[in-house]
This record gives C-alpha cells, structure tokens and sequence, in this order.
C-alpha cells in the first residue's frame, strides 16, 4: 500500500471542484478539509468535513489510519476501513472494515462524511447510501475521532466525552487490545468476529466467533451460524479450560467481566513493543498474530481449532480436507472445484461440482450403464446421514443405487445413507472413528472394472496384434528396471560409506514403493519408509512448501550433511529434482519418542533409559548450538523430532529445515502445527530468535519424559491442568515420586528425577538469560555442575488451575536464585530480578 500523503485530494474529488483549479485554493481546501488547528496529519473528522479518494485520518501517535483502501484485481474494490500505519506494520493489515459487504468501484465519486442526523456516512456519486453507522443519535453535532488503540470513535462535539458510537463495539474479524467481544445483556446483540470470506473478500463469511449467548463464559466458533465446531471450554479466572496453553501467553492481561448488563472479554498486552491481533480467520481458525519486524511479516502465534480439517465443512459440498496436503482443500473422486478463483483465495463454501451427471439407477436405455460405487478408505465420513437397519453390505448398497438423490453410503452394522450434498469429508483421516465411504459416481468415472466386462472382445481382438509390441515394451521396462535397481545399489554403497547421495526422484519413488509407507508428518514435509536393495531401510523425507532455488538447496543440504554427531540425525542423501526435493536419512527402527511416551498403558522406557534420551537430546545440541561452523537453532525441539535407534539411543531430527526454508522464521512457525506448547514467550515479543529458544522447548519436553504424558494433556483425575505449573509444589515439598509416570510404579533414581525435574524449571525460565545453555543442561544433568532449586516461572504463577494456588518461595530461595541466574547470564551486566516472584 502506498503511503499517500494525507492531505492529497483526488483530482475529481467530491467537493464539486475541477482539476484546472489553482493550486493554492486546492491547498486551502485542503486544509479546510482537515484539521485546522493541527499541523500533521488530522485524526479527526467534524461538521462539514468529508473523506475521499487517499484522504485518511491518522491516530494522533500514528499507530493506526483510517481511510480507503483497495483489495483485488480487476476491478479493484474500495473498503473504508482501519489498518496499521505503515510505520507500525509495513504490510496492508486492515482491523476493521466499514463497507465489508459493499464495496465500492470507483473511488473518485465516494465520499464518507457526517449526516445531518449525525452518523458517518459513506455515499456514492449519486449521493446513494452504501454504509453507514446507523445508529440513534442524540447530539446536535458530532465528530469521529481515530484513536491509537485503532477505535474509530463517534462523539457528541459539545460533550466529547459521549460516546455515541464506536468501531471497537462493532468489530469485523480481528479482536485488537483493549477490544471487547461479548454480549449485550440488555440489547440482546451478540458481538460476533465473523471472518472475511476469501482472502480477498472482507464480506461476512461463514465462520464467526461468539461467546456462548445463554450466559457461560464459553466462546464458541460457528459455521453459517448453526453448527458449533470448537469451544474454549469456561474461564476459570486464569485461562480457558480447553486452552491450557493460555498459561504461556504472559504478556497479555485477559479479563472476563460478567455483571447485569454484559458479558465480555477484553485484553490487554502488557510492553509496548509487541505488535499483536487476533482473528477469526477465514480458513474457520482463530488466529493469534504478532509482528515480527525482522521478518517483515505477521507470525502466527497461536491458533484453534488447531487441526485446519477441524473446522467444520471447510471445503465445502463434496470437498474433501486433508491434513497431509497444503492448501488441506481439495474435492473428491469425481467432482471439481465449481468457482477456481474464489477457492484458491481460501473461499471454498461453493464447494465442488460431479464431472460427469449420475445415471440414476432406473434408466437402462441401450448404451448407458449404471452408476457404480467408488471406495474411500481412512476417511472421516460426512454429516448428517440417514441410518436404516440392512442386512449386508449390499443390502445397503442397492438401497442407494435405488434411491436416485442417493449420493453414498457406509456400512457398519447399520446402514448409513447420504442424500444431496456431502459436507465435512477428510481424507487420510486417522482419528477412532474413520471408516469406509462408497461414494456413488457415473460408471464412466470409474473405468477400470467395467472395461473388463464390456470391453473385453474389443481388447481380445487387438491383443493379437499387440503382443510383440507389448513384450518389446515389457523388455525394455525390465532393462530400465535393472539399470535403476544397479543405480539404487551404487547408492546405497556410497550412504552407507557416509557420502552424501544424490537420489534421483524416480528412485525413491521405487524405494518407497511409490511413497506408500508413512512414518510421520510434520510442518516441512512427510517421511516414508523405503527399503534398500542390500535390505537395509532409509527414512524419505518429501519437502514441501520448499521455495528456494537448487543452488541454495545443495548449499544448504551441503552444511547439513556434514554434521556428525551421535545424537544427531545423520542425512544420507537428497534428491533436488525440479520439483521434488526429498532428504534421505538413516532409518531409526524405534520411531519417534511421542510413540514410546503417549501410548499404550505399558511403557518399554524404564527410567534409565529416560535419563539417558534425555542427556543424549542434550549432548546433540549441544552440538548443533556450539559445535558446527554455524550455529544451527532447532526451533521446533518436541518428542516427536527425538527418533530412537534400536537400542533407543536418541538422535534429534529435523535440524536445519528452518535454514532450508529461507531463513524465514515466520515460515517455519505457521508451518509447526500443534507444536506450540512448546514455543519459548520470545517468539512472541518479535525479538531475536537465539538457542535459548530450544532451551526452553527442551525443557518443556523433559517435563514429558517425567510425567509420560502431555504437559497439556489431563492431570490428576481428569481435572484440567498444565503439568509444569502443577509439578512444582510437589518438587517443592520433596514429593518427587508422585511427579514419575504411573506406569513406572514408582522405579526410578529419585535424585535423578529431581534433577530432571529443576533442569526442566530452568530450562523454562521467562527470560532468556535466566535459562542456562545446553552445554549447562549436560552438566546438570550429568551431575558436574550443582543444581539449586528453581524459581516459578512469571508465566507458570499465572496458572492456577482448578487446583489450589501454587505456594511461592521464601525470600532466601529468590537470592540463591539470583545467583545462579548470574551463572548462567551470558552478559554479566545483568543483575535485575528478572523472575519476580510476588503476585
Ligand atoms: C456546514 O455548512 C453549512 C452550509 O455551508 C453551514 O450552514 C453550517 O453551519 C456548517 N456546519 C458546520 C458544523 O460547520
Ligand atoms: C449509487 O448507489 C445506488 C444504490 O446502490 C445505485 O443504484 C446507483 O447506481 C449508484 N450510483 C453510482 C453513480 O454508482
Ligand atoms: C432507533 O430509533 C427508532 C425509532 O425511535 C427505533 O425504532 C430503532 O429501533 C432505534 N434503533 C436503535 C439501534 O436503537
Ligand atoms: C441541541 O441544541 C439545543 C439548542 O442549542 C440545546 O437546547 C440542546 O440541549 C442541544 N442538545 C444536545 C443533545 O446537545
Ligand atoms: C448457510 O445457511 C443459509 C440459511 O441459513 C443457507 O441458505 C446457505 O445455503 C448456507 N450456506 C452454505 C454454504 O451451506
Ligand atoms: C458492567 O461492567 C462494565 C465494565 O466494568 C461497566 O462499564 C458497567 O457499568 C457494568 N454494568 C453494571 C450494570 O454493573
Ligand atoms: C429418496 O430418499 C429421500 C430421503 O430419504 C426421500 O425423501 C425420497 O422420497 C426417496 N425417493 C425415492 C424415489 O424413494
């Protein structure tokens, strides 16, 4: 967006002047226009005073603009509305929109201004009302003032302190500091967030946030206004039930009021420096976001539902979600998309359109053939259908073939039918209730079985023909096949000998099997089982989201590679098609740590075994931090990314992506589903990134080796709670055992278990100072370097649960604490109490 001066008119602009007028009578008029009596940019609109074409009001400590800007291409599409002032936020950021619903073409002929009846108005050339404030006004005169907090105020000129109406009572999709969404005991109305519908289109979606209109302290996210997909679960006076990592958000003050006439939620951020919004955004999630200077670009912080396929009917009618791809919307087997464009800009509610029209089963007329049935396997079957009691699979299946708006069916002891559309569909779906759909398609949609039956003499008569040819190609087939399986073999020879492969992408296709065994999915890619021709296993790694050039990726994959530790993932090879980047790394036959810590009500990690995953993971960054030539941040340390070799010695995987995938901190931060409750506060802040970050994530993640569980998963009989902000009375009142995995009854060295437990509270120290290195976590945890008792962390004490309150340190622990915070500082001026301790 370009920065237009504030007081430039447009050359045709509403005040009936020409372009040929002199200079100086456009300059007094411009004046005029705006606010006489100061001499920057005016943040206020009164009387006779109007806005058009580049004009804008500036907040008077120049956070926020309030004026036209444009969305689109061909045509362009004017909205008024309030976004950060480029000084602030370098990207076009609007948080509020007037006219989301009616956009205006042509900008020269608009004019926003104050009615006689006092409201803000905005007009077209015929003088047409497209929006206005409407509301009931009671003032003889009024004037709209832009204020830095982004709230576009209407008052009463007399007495400035009525307000008559304001922006931030009726927000669009974003939720500012200081913003309220909540409900208006008294009128009724329910402030909504309602998304945008595209990326493009501010119009109201079909997506919006409320709280729960019959009084809870609950916010629900709706689709089209009926189906409730995501709650935050109550306000418990410190954070939302359902949202346990609200306990890392530190430097926002949230505050619930309830009282006779409303029911809202308001928020503050604490320092100055932070840039930070929330949305409900379009693609049905809302979003928490915050400015990241160095980046140039919004990072995303936080976000619910956190699954994209968790958002109810994303993709629309016959659409399909599907976690594994990027964008997660596609349509399913025999449909496509009915509007390309709006679809690729994130608006998919006109959903996917048949191919080919069904037969309906009736109709047998010469020369037209059924409709047949299509399987989907691992699929999240679609809403609402119609159940009936069948006796067989088929019994099921003639019952739609029969009915002609029968769209598909699912049978599992009972007989689910579909009619009309299909809403809500996912694809590769692992949840416990995936299941098998038959979808019903054209028989011309589904070739294969039926070329058989109907085809066959036509194909019986060309074989004879074309067997030679056939046996020629299989020849030939078979001479490649030897060739690439020699290739393969020449490969192997060289990953195994520690050479840095280059595959080709066809090769570990073959390995792969066509990419058919998938041993996880993460934010830069899904990894595949392939198997070697000397029956040794490599794991493949397909990039996605990749945008770098192949210089840039060998150089990188070059630096890589040569990163040798024990703890460390070692890469094998790569392949840098043009299309296809893959990473090849040695196969770590005990898969992931999350498998052996979350799972099953036996654990094969006795605690021994624990203690040592846990100095290995150390040691690795240690040399991933301090050892390499550059120093490689993790920034994404979690159990999934510790693989286990066969006997369960760790090796941290996945380093060195956030290198690959440009340098872009923020890419790789939206790219980390899930994986939040990992994230240190500094991301937040939009400072420097340093290894500290994975610091704090380690500790977050030694906290789980402990306890066996989630830190955020439920604790202590199913009551909510955040196993860090819990665990600490217990360290503190020497009740170690009780902090240990139930399914280690109890067998474990208790000193190492404490030990464990107050690395892990440093670790996740508010302040990065505070925190020690990696290379002091080994020493701790090695028994070299004496270890005093932690300090709670600022953002654990705002956590309180539904348990009672964390009891807090004596004076005596804060000074030793001080002293060890010196030890670990790295620069030694510091001497501030970073972690206060009172409440
Ligand atoms: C607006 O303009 C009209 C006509 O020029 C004038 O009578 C009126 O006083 C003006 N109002 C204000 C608030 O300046
Ligand atoms: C102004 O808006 C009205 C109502 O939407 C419309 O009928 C009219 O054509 C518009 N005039 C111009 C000049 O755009
Ligand atoms: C404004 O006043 C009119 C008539 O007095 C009434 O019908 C309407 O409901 C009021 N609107 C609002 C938003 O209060
Ligand atoms: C409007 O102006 C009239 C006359 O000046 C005054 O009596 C009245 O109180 C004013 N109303 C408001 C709401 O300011
Ligand atoms: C949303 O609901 C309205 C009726 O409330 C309906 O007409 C419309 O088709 C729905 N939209 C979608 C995308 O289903
Ligand atoms: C409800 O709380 C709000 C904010 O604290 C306050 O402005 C309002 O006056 C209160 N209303 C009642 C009826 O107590
Ligand atoms: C097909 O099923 C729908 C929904 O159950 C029903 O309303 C309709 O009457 C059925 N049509 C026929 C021909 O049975």
């Amino acid at each position: 967006m370009k920065n237009l001066p504030p007081t430039s008119l447009s050359p045709s602009s509403p005040f009936g002047f020409h372009m040929a007028l002199p200079l100086l009578m456009l300059l007094i008029l411009s004046t005029l226009a705006l606010h006489p009596h100061r001499s920057s940019a005016a943040d206020s609109l009164s009387g006779n005073q109007s806005l058009s074409g580049d004009q804008k009001l500036t907040s008077e400590g120049g956070k926020f603009v309030f004026g036209f800007f444009p969305l689109g291409n061909s045509p362009k599409r004017y909205y008024i509305g309030i976004w950060y002032n480029t000084n602030m936020v370098s990207k076009l950021t609007p948080v509020w929109v007037g006219n989301r619903d009616t956009p205006v073409l042509d900008l020269s002929s608009t004019e926003l201004k104050l009615s006689k009846d006092g409201n803000l108005v905005l007009l077209n050339q015929s003088k047409s009302l497209i929006w206005s404030t409407e509301t009931n006004i009671t003032a003889n005169s009024t004037m709209a003032v832009l204020l830095d907090s982004g709230n576009l105020v209407l008052q009463d000129s007399s007495d400035t302190s009525r307000i008559l109406w304001q922006s931030i009572d009726h927000p669009t999709d974003t939720w500012l500091p200081g913003g309220k969404v909540g409900l208006n005991k008294l009128t009724g109305e329910n402030q909504h967030l309602t998304a945008w519908k595209s990326l493009e289109d501010p119009a109201h979606g079909l997506f919006y946030l409320e709280i729960d209109p019959s009084g809870s302290s609950q916010y629900f996210i709706l689709w089209n206004g009926t189906k409730n997909y995501w709650s935050s679960g109550d306000w418990n006076g410190k954070i939302f039930s359902g949202v346990p990592e609200m306990t890392s958000n530190y430097i926002y003050n949230f505050q619930y009021v309830s009282n006779a006439s409303a029911n809202y939620f308001t928020y503050t951020v604490n320092t100055d420096d932070v840039i930070s919004r929330f949305t409900m955004d379009y693609s049905g999630q809302i979003k928490q976001w915050t400015w990241l200077s160095d980046a140039q670009n919004w990072i995303l912080f936080w976000s619910q539902p956190r699954e994209q396929c968790e958002v109810y009917a994303l993709c629309g009618s016959f659409g399909s979600c599907n976690e594994n791809n990027s964008p997660s919307c596609g349509c399913i087997k025999g449909f496509s998309e009915r509007s390309p464009g709006e679809w690729h800009l994130g608006d998919q509610s006109g959903g996917c359109a048949r191919n080919t029209p069904l037969q309906c089963g009736g109709s047998s007329s010469a020369g037209t053939e059924k409709d047949k049935f299509y399987q989907m396997d691992s699929v999240r079957l679609p809403d609402n259908p119609e159940t009936m009691e069948a006796g067989s699979s088929s019994d099921c299946e003639s019952t739609c073939l029969y009915n002609c708006s029968c769209t598909a069916y699912s049978y599992s002891s009972k007989c689910s039918l579909w009619y009309g559309n299909l809403l809500n569909i996912q694809e590769q779906y692992n949840g416990y209730d995936q299941s098998t759909l038959f979808l019903r398609l054209a028989a011309s949609e589904l070739p294969s079985s039926s070329s058989k039956s109907n085809k066959g003499g036509i194909i019986g008569a060309a074989a004879g023909g074309a067997i030679g040819f056939l046996a020629l190609l299989a020849l030939t087939w078979l001479v490649i096949l030897r060739r690439q399986r020699r290739r393969i073999i020449g490969a192997a020879k060289a990953a195994a000998d520690g050479v840095l492969v280059a595959f080709r992408y066809s090769d570990l296709r073959r390995v792969t099997t066509n990419f058919s065994e998938k041993l996880g999915s993460g934010g830069f890619g899904s990894v595949y089982k392939g198997s070697l021709p000397d029956s040794t296993f490599i794991a493949v790694k397909k990039l996605i989201n990749l945008n770098q050039g192949e210089k840039q990726f060998r150089a990188e994959i070059g630096t890589i590679g040569t990163i040798q530790h024990i703890n460390l993932i070692r890469l094998r090879g790569f392949c840098a098609d043009q299309n296809n980047k893959c990473l090849v790394y040695e196969f770590m036959p005990n898969s992931s740590l999350d498998a052996h810590l979350f799972h099953g009500s036996k654990t094969d990690l006795d605690w021994g075994k624990r203690y040592l995953i846990a100095l290995g993971t150390a040691r690795g960054l240690v040399y991933l931090h301090e050892k390499c030539r550059d120093c490689i941040i993790h920034c994404d340390i979690k159990p999934e990314n510790i693989l286990l070799d066969a006997s369960f010695i760790p090796k941290v995987a996945d380093f060195g992506l956030a290198k690959l995938l440009g340098r872009d901190l923020s890419r790789v931060l939206t790219t980390m589903r899930g994986t939040r409750g990992y994230l240190a506060p500094e991301w937040i802040s939009g400072v420097a990134i340093t290894a500290k970050a994975d610091v704090y994530s380690y500790g977050m993640m030694l906290f789980e080796i402990i306890s066996g569980k989630r830190n955020t998963d439920h604790w202590e009989d199913n009551k909510n709670g955040f196993f860090p902000a819990s665990a600490m009375k217990k360290l503190m009142a020497g009740d170690i055992r009780s902090l240990l995995d139930p399914r280690l009854e109890g067998v474990a060295e208790i000193e190492e278990v404490e030990t464990a437990c107050k690395v892990a509270y440093w670790c996740i120290q508010d302040e990065e100072m505070s925190r020690p290195t990696m290379e002091q976590v080994v020493q701790m945890l090695e028994g070299t370097m004496e270890i005093i008792m932690p300090p709670v962390p600022k953002s654990l004490q705002l956590y309180s649960g539904q348990q009672e309150r964390i009891v807090f340190f004596s004076d005596s622990t804060v000074d030793q604490s001080n002293q060890t915070q010196s030890t670990f500082s790295s620069s030694p001026g510091r001497s501030s109490n970073s972690a206060s301790l009172k409440e």
